[in-house]
């Protein structure tokens, strides 16, 4: 058999991740570890123990082991393990491999990231004509901040769209930030730490979390044959924004159409999770990513528009979608219809983000 690789220490949280994916790909895997009685080692089929690689019998105890079990590779999650055997391995263990980089330099690795995207968001501001002053910047810390947080939350926010955000925010009047569509709560982490930020109000989500209403008849039927779970979905949203609640956020588990009246009648929306939460009536940021079929992408701004407030924006996602032209359509009839008073709009990423004039 081939590709027998030893996991060592494999009690570790980050050598478990890596057993789960060595096995679905059929690798041979050892586990092994300096503990006589490691409660990981009834995860592993095959299993050897190494003394602590402090001791002196590490080194005949090791190359033990690569001979009696043909090792190959070597995962260690252990930085002072990974440190010592990256060294040593040419000279002590010719032949075997470590097949992991520095685990100092994964864990690192998303926050060089974000503190990089934080430096191009503020080297390559967003050139938007408008009359209106924007507020100062977020500083390099926290967009980083936000940009690292959101990386934790899986979603369909891409990066080009948080880059706008964190643009459009600067020029947003205050007001109620409404988002249609939330799923797991990426695009919503974002909007309401933003709208912290910059002290723009308070993030309403809405989003029916079922399954019968994630039907979009996509043009080839590809997206609607995805299993998925809406329950799920509400649960994970509500883990993601829990923390960030403390009135400032709020959801309503209803299509956006019955979502609206509920707004449009009463400032105060609650859950049993996120609490009360008062709305200022009017908005300032909508973001429609809801059902992306053209009638519910049509209906959703028809509802909502009217709420936006003077310097307000609309955010149309997956104005540009490979699965149909839905929010397309609807966001260029909108643009037609209110020519007159939209200041300014643009597509970035895959959204179109249109401003109203604050004035008129
Ligand atoms: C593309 S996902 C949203 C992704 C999310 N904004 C993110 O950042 O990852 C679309 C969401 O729209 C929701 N949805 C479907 N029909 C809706 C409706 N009529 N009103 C509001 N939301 C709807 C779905 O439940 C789903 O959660």
């Amino acid at each position: 058999m081939t590709n027998s690789i030893l996991i060592f220490p494999a009690g570790m949280p980050r050598a478990l991740t890596y057993l789960e994916r060595a096995q679905s790909d059929g690798m041979r895997i050892i586990g092994s570890s300096s503990l006589k009685s490691d409660t990981a080692r009834g995860k592993y089929s095959e299993w050897v123990y190494l003394p602590y690689v402090t001791s002196p019998d590490f080194n005949d105890a090791l190359s033990r082991a690569i001979e009696d079990f043909d090792i190959e590779g070597i995962f260690t999650p252990n930085p002072v393990v990974w440190d010592y055997l990256n060294r040593c391995m040419a000279v002590n263990f010719p032949g075997v491999k470590l097949v992991n980089t520095s685990p100092i330099a994964s864990e690192v690795a998303p926050y060089h990231k974000a503190m990089q995207f934080a430096e191009s968001v503020l080297v390559d501001s967003l050139p938007l004509a408008t009359a209106v002053t924007p507020q100062p910047a977020m500083s390099k810390l926290q967009t980083a901040s936000l940009f690292c947080h959101s990386e934790s939350i899986p979603g369909m926010c891409d990066h080009e769209k948080i880059r706008a955000l964190c643009e459009l925010f600067r020029y947003a009047p205050c007001g109620d930030i409404v988002e249609i569509g939330s799923w797991w709560g990426k695009s919503a982490f974002v909007l309401s730490r933003l709208a912290m930020y910059y002290g723009v109000g308070k993030l309403l989500c809405v989003d029916p979390w079922s399954n019968e209403q994630l039907i979009q008849n996509d043009e080839k039927g590809l997206v609607d044959r995805v299993p998925v779970d809406a329950e799920e979905a509400l649960t994970i949203f509500q883990l993601n924004l829990l923390p960030y609640a403390h009135g400032a956020i709020n959801f309503l588990r209803l299509p956006s159409i019955a979502a609206e009246e509920i707004y449009r009648t009463n400032p105060n929306i609650s859950s049993h999770e996120f609490g009360e939460t008062t709305f200022a009536g009017g908005i300032s940021i909508l973001h429609i990513d809801g059902n992306h079929s053209y009638r519910s992408a049509r209906a959703d701004i028809d509802a909502w528009a009217k709420h936006i407030l003077p310097g307000g924006w609309i955010v149309f996602d997956d104005y540009i979608w490979p699965y149909g032209n839905g929010p397309q359509k609807a966001g260029d009839e909108f643009m037609m219809e209110n020519l007159e008073s939209i200041e300014l709009a643009f597509v970035m990423g895959s959204a179109l983000f249109i401003k109203k004039y604050k004035n008129q």
